[in-house]
């Protein structure tokens, strides 16, 4: 970090206390009387989001999060702004750093989420890149541990394609000491930058190509889209298709496991109605738990 900054970027590059203080916020905020809203900790101070990329979950949960913490949210799309028209980014990192407290960016190179970190003179929150998608982690943590207590030594299988979501449920597992075992064709495997990371930092990591293997007994069943928001759909579904998340996958699983995904879902592709409307889905926590982990990261990056 070139300067003191409290920039939200990368699960690995806060350290295991902070994340873990950041829950605490986060966990603290959710607990708050409701009736506090409005006059908390960000009084008169401002968000900007940045989106170069659809969303539903990110925009929602961080604007109202900082209206219930007491501060203000403008939104800025790439089609609106001189951004998306050639400004550069360090540029528009140092005029918005002149008007707003914090700022989110979704985009797709996360070289552009790293330039902004650099020339920006307030935090920088990844909203999500081509690579990382760290908010959504913090809040699937926080869903494990709020349904099954410390996810510590507890195990986590996914089962897709090796995207984003997956590159940070990496850092998670590293992070939040988890076991985690991935399930990915072998074209479609995880960041190798990612995976070497997390073998050099003694995470206790798994990557096959057999979802039954990486699912059996496992406290926890992941998946996420087969076509991201940055792939074109080419020959992915014939790939993935052996790793949709069917109720005979969640037999395997701990008969106590979650099924988690960090939506939008595509229903019959990566995972079946019986699973994601079933008894092991918690993902309507998991998105409500974007808003509560987000307010952690908001006042862990203002404080
Ligand atoms: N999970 C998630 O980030 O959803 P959105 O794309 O709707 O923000
Ligand atoms: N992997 C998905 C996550 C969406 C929240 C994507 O990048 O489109």
């Amino acid at each position: 970090m070139a300067n003191a900054l409290k920039h939200f970027l990368d699960l690995d590059v806060i350290d295991k206390a902070t994340l873990r203080e950041i829950l605490d916020l986060g966990a603290a905020s959710k607990e708050a009387d409701p009736s506090s809203r409005g006059d908390g900790p960000m009084v008169g101070k401002t968000l900007a989001m940045m989106f170069e990329k659809p969303s539903t979950r990110t925009r929602v949960s961080f604007e109202i999060g900082m209206r219930q913490l007491g501060g203000e949210v403008i939104v800025l799309s790439q089609n609106e702004t001189q951004f998306g028209h050639g400004e550069t980014i360090a540029d528009t990192a140092r005029v918005l750093s002149r008007f707003v407290d914090v700022i989110m960016l979704r985009t797709d190179d996360p070289q552009k989420l790293a330039d902004l970190a650099e020339h920006a003179t307030v935090p920088v929150i990844n909203g999500l890149t081509d690579l990382s998608h760290p908010c959504q982690l913090m809040a699937d943590v926080m869903t494990f541990e709020q349904h099954r207590g410390p996810i510590a030594g507890r195990t986590v299988a996914y089962s897709g394609d090796g995207n984003n979501v997956v590159n940070s449920l990496i850092h998670a597992a590293t992070q939040f000491d988890f076991s985690l075992r991935l399930a990915c064709p072998d074209s479609l495997r995880p960041d190798p930058a990612i995976l070497r990371w997390a073998i050099e930092s003694g995470a206790d990591l798994t990557v096959t190509d057999d979802t039954l293997v990486a699912v059996e007994k496992a406290d926890c069943v992941v998946t996420d889209t087969w076509v991201s928001m940055h792939n074109k759909a080419e020959d992915r579904v014939q790939l993935l298709t052996p790793y949709r998340v069917t109720e005979e996958v969640m037999g395997h699983a701990k008969d106590d496991a979650l099924f988690m995904h960090c939506l939008p879902a595509h229903r019959g592709d990566e995972v079946v109605d019986e699973v994601i409307d079933g008894r092991w889905s918690v993902v309507w926590d998991e998105a409500e738990n974007r808003l509560h982990a987000q307010k952690g990261i908001l006042q862990w990056c203002l404080s």
